[in-house]
């Protein structure tokens, strides 16, 4: 075997070799799992395409399988999939495509390997293994992508206008495995990256998040922004983060570059967390610099509330990009708000009300927020950096310590609604929020401890203070 299988997948792939050849189907390894395999890298989709119909290999394969796996076929597509184990197998027949102009539906007609390997992406993933018995193991590889992998280069097996044109979406893939793999997309197949750019119209925004989040998952996600940005992909699909690229300068006196500096944080934050919401809340972080951007004489520029109203754009922004509308959403949102708290927090006579607030509004989202603004961080200036950094380690200190008396990370009010409607008599009713409220905000200014007792005495003295009750 040219690629090395664990037992299973050997197993496996013995079992669809046995049933091709029963149905008279020549039948291959292709794709991704192939790539994969070479490059040692975790896979668990097998993509297997055979010169017939690949519902009949599917079925057949399934017969041979114990416990016997369910069929999922698409009869219009010709393909079918079966789950064995951890592995996802998928089965088409040979295909030779020519795409629709305005939609990413390919004709279909049925075709040799060749014309199958013709019309995939890449040339690392248009490789075959054969499951035939002849040369069962072996090799086809009629664009050498097996040099590419080597050369560590993404490049079209066709004439790269014709690839794209065919799915734009490919486009997007260029640039996710550039980023993934760490390969470079080969000049021409780049160069038609950015003629074909407009066409990325025809594909679903769905289909764009998710390249989207791959090369945001990526080891280092800049590499994919760059290439989008350079590509002029990213103007169509993100502008508001095109809008962060340049410097101005006025009077001599110019601001950073905000792209390179998000694309910097990005990274940084890749290097602490595999989360990726909060990898999305570092690309947004300064999203509103340049909607909030001013140059105030004799002060140089500034971004006053610009995490405000980036909070404010993090919606928006969203359903462009059909990333979804739910807690994920929320907490970029806040982390957004958020993200100049910390760095407020740095400075000297810091009062322990200041770090209660801080504890008590980011909740449980404190270590992501500290995460954050660690990796937005990007001065080139070494000692800078050490001090920023040594001040966010004193900012931490001072919270843990907070914490451990007063317990806001996951604050649950000692007094209830419930209670202070009981006591008072109250029906529910601006009161009763007025009382809660106080009983928070003397706790977070440390006029009383977090603690039942305290928080009940200061309800019977603040009730009276609003003439509430008895
Ligand atoms: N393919 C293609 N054009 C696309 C999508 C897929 O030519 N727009 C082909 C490629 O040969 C690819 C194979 O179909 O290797 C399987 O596609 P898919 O599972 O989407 O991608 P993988 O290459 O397996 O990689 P990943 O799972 O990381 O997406």
């Amino acid at each position: 075997m040219y690629i090395n299988c664990n037992d299973t997948e050997l197993f496996v792939l013995k079992k669809i070799a046995q049933a091709a050849e029963e149905l008279g189907l020549p039948c291959y390894l292709i794709g991704g799992f192939v790539r994969d395999k070479i490059l040692g890298r975790d896979t668990k989709d097998i993509d297997i395409v055979c010169v017939g119909d690949g519902i009949e290999l599917a079925e057949n394969v399934s017969q041979k399988l114990s416990p016997k796996p369910e069929v999922h076929f698409f009869k219009n597509f010709g393909t079918a999939q079966i789950k064995f184990n951890d592995m996802e197998i998928e089965f088409v027949g040979a295909r030779k495509e020519s795409y629709n102009f305005d939609s990413r539906k390919p004709d279909v007609a049925t075709g040799t390997l060749e014309d199958d390997q013709n019309r995939r992406d890449f040339t690392i993933n248009a490789m075959a293994i054969s499951l035939n018995k002849t040369d069962f193991g072996e090799l086809v590889d009629p664009f050498n992508g097996i040099k590419d992998l080597a050369l560590k280069n993404i490049e079209t097996p066709l004439a790269p206008v014709q690839t794209f044109s065919d799915d734009p979406l490919r486009m997007m893939r260029a640039i996710r495995f550039a980023t993934q793999l760490d390969f470079t997309i080969e000049q021409k197949t780049f160069d038609a990256i950015g003629e074909n750019a407009a066409r990325i119209k025809i594909v679903s925004g769905e289909r764009i998040a998710d390249e989207l989040n791959k090369i945001l998952l990526s080891k280092k996600p800049s590499i994919g922004f760059d290439l989008l940005y350079k590509s002029g992909l990213l103007k169509l699909i993100f502008p508001q983060m095109v809008d962060l690229a340049g410097a101005e300068y006025i009077d001599g006196k110019g601001h950073k570059d905000n792209f390179y500096h998000t694309l910097q944080v990005v990274d940084n934050i890749s290097e602490h967390t595999d989360d990726l919401w909060l990898r999305w809340a570092a690309v947004l972080h300064d999203i509103a610099k340049p909607a909030t951007k001013k140059f105030e004489e004799g002060h140089g520029w500034t971004f006053h509330g610009h995490e405000v109203v980036g909070g404010r754009m993090v919606p928006k922004i969203f359903t462009k990009l059909k990333l979804p509308q739910n807690e994920k959403m929320k907490f970029v949102r806040k982390m957004v708000e958020m993200h100049l708290r910390p760095i407020s927090l740095t400075k000297e006579n810091i009062t322990d009300s200041a770090i209660r607030r801080l504890l008590f509004d980011a909740g449980e989202d404190f270590d992501a927020l500290m995460t954050l603004c660690s990796a937005d961080i990007t001065s080139k200036n070494k000692l800078k950096v050490k001090r920023y950094l040594e001040n966010f380690e004193m900012v931490r200190k001072r919270c843990a310590e907070v914490e451990e008396k007063d317990h806001l990370r996951n604050w649950q009010p000692p007094i209830s609604g419930e209670l202070i409607m009981q006591t008072f008599n109250l029906q529910p009713s601006r009161a009763v929020g007025d009382i809660k409220n106080a009983i928070r905000e003397a706790i977070l200014d440390g006029i009383i401890p977090n603690e039942y007792e305290a928080a009940y005495q200061f309800m019977l003295q603040k009730a009276k203070e609003l003439g509430i009750g008895h």
